[in-house]
């Protein structure tokens, strides 16, 4: 079983890579289904046939679904909702905006996130290919998960990193309690969140690729979706760089633009190395239908089988230390942190802030069990690793 994400910034490529990718795996044999959430339908563009909100059989083995997430959110999670509505009230937040805010626009890629664990467990594919919404955030919600602990008021927590308003997690005193439906329905999702989180966190399942195009903002997109990536332990495993004005174009008009992709293109492949960057020259049309597909398809990865785990990243590592424990992130040198890192504890998270040359990133890192009941230390960068140390009060006190 593999899961694949494709990710980047609005244009960059997304739909069509990955439709590419899907019709190649299909060629291939694998038994794949695509999973669109752009209410954009621009599978249904790519693909041109109208895909809809169940399985739609494109060819053989290529299976396309558009998930309609507001009515997704609402079937399956309406009272959970109406909950956070209420919270929202509660919090003196008026009555429209309430509404406004739990019907989520970022909920739309959490829920078509919901439906991969569907997917697996149905087992009725065996690669799973995520086209997912241009929002340069759309990551923050394949990790989510990781950061849900369990009970109904938790919720808030879940729902606060989405709508941005880091303030709600605040103390909850005087909230709302959940009605017994909101803490079936509010069970029931923890227990797919769990099932997603470990689907996300099995590298050998999940990879996330990252697409940009030859251009500054889309470059540094990809740049902080890569550090995302790490500190959320996901393994990336391919880059692409789309849109590249083939060599043979020689007309003076795209001189600059030629020499500029060129100098992008250099920075990404120094920036993301070891980590295999294939590029994607710009067609002489918008890529639709199956045939031009299949000719990306072909560019892309010729012989090779896209299924393939193209990198191993490394991982999250835990070990002991002296005094406790080290919790060891890899960060790609993508991006040049600066000394600046903030490391802050939050229940059983940190929330990590790492100053880089793109930008502020901020993020919380689920702790392992084991640091749990463990003091935090200090936190360093050094050679593209953020190292956190915990340590055991306990431990101290056994050696006195
Ligand atoms: N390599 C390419 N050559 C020509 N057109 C492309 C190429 N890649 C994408 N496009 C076109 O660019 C537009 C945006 O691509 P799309 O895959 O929809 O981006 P995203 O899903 O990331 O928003 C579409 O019109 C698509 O046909
Ligand atoms: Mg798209």
């Amino acid at each position: 079983m593999r899961v694949i994400f494709y990710t980047g910034k609005g244009g960059a490529g997304k739909s069509v890579i990955s439709s590419a990718t899907a019709l190649k795996l299909s060629e291939l044999g694998y038994e794949t289904l695509i999973i669109s959430s752009d209410p954009a339908h621009t599978l249904s563009d790519a693909l041109e046939t109208a895909v809809h909100y169940t399985p739609t059989k494109i060819v053989d083995q290529l299976w396309a679904i558009q998930i309609d997430p507001v009515r997704e959110a609402r079937e399956s999670y309406g009272v959970i909702q109406e909950y956070v509505v209420s919270l929202f009230k509660s919090k003196g937040v008026d009555e429209v905006l309430a509404y406004e805010i739990a019907a989520l626009p970022n909920m739309t890629e959490f829920v078509s996130l919901l439906k991969v664990v569907e997917f697996v467990e149905s087992n009725n594919y065996e690669v799973i290919v995520l086209d997912t919404v241009p929002s340069g955030d759309a990551l923050k919600n394949i990790y989510l998960p990781t950061l849900i602990g369990s009970t109904a008021s938790k919720v808030i927590k879940f729902v606060a990193p989405l709508v941005n308003i880091a303030r709600i997690a605040e103390p909850i005193v005087g909230l709302p309690s959940p009605g017994k439906e909101v803490i079936k329905q509010d069970l029931k999702l923890l227990e797919i969140l769990k099932k997603l989180k470990n689907i996300i966190a099995d590298r050998k399942v999940t990879s996330l690729r990252l697409i940009a195009n030859p251009e500054a903002f889309s470059i540094q997109n990809l740049k902080r979706t890569y550090l995302i990536a790490n500190l959320y332990d996901i393994n990336v495993d391919l880059a692409v760089m789309n849109k590249i004005i083939p060599e043979e174009v020689s007309d003076s008009y795209f001189k600059e633009w030629k020499k500029a992709q060129g100098e992008y293109m250099a920075d990404l492949e120094a920036a993301v190395h070891p980590l295999p960057l294939k590029k994607l020259r710009l067609f002489q049309s918008e890529v639709k239908g199956l045939k031009l597909l299949s000719a990306v398809g072909d560019e892309l990865f010729g012989d090779e089988d896209p299924a393939q785990i193209y990198f191993e990243g490394k991982a999250i590592n835990v070990r002991e230390s002296e005094r406790g424990i080290e919790v060891v992130v890899p960060l790609p040198s993508a991006s040049k942190h600066k000394e600046v890192c903030e490391v802050e504890r939050e229940g059983e998270d940190l929330s990590v802030v790492i100053s880089t040359d793109i930008g502020e990133v901020r993020n919380f890192i689920p702790l392992p069990a084991i640091a749990h009941t463990m003091k935090l230390d200090k936190a360093k960068v050094l050679n593209d690793e953020l190292h956190i140390y915990f340590i055991d009060e306990r431990w101290k006190k056994g050696r006195k």
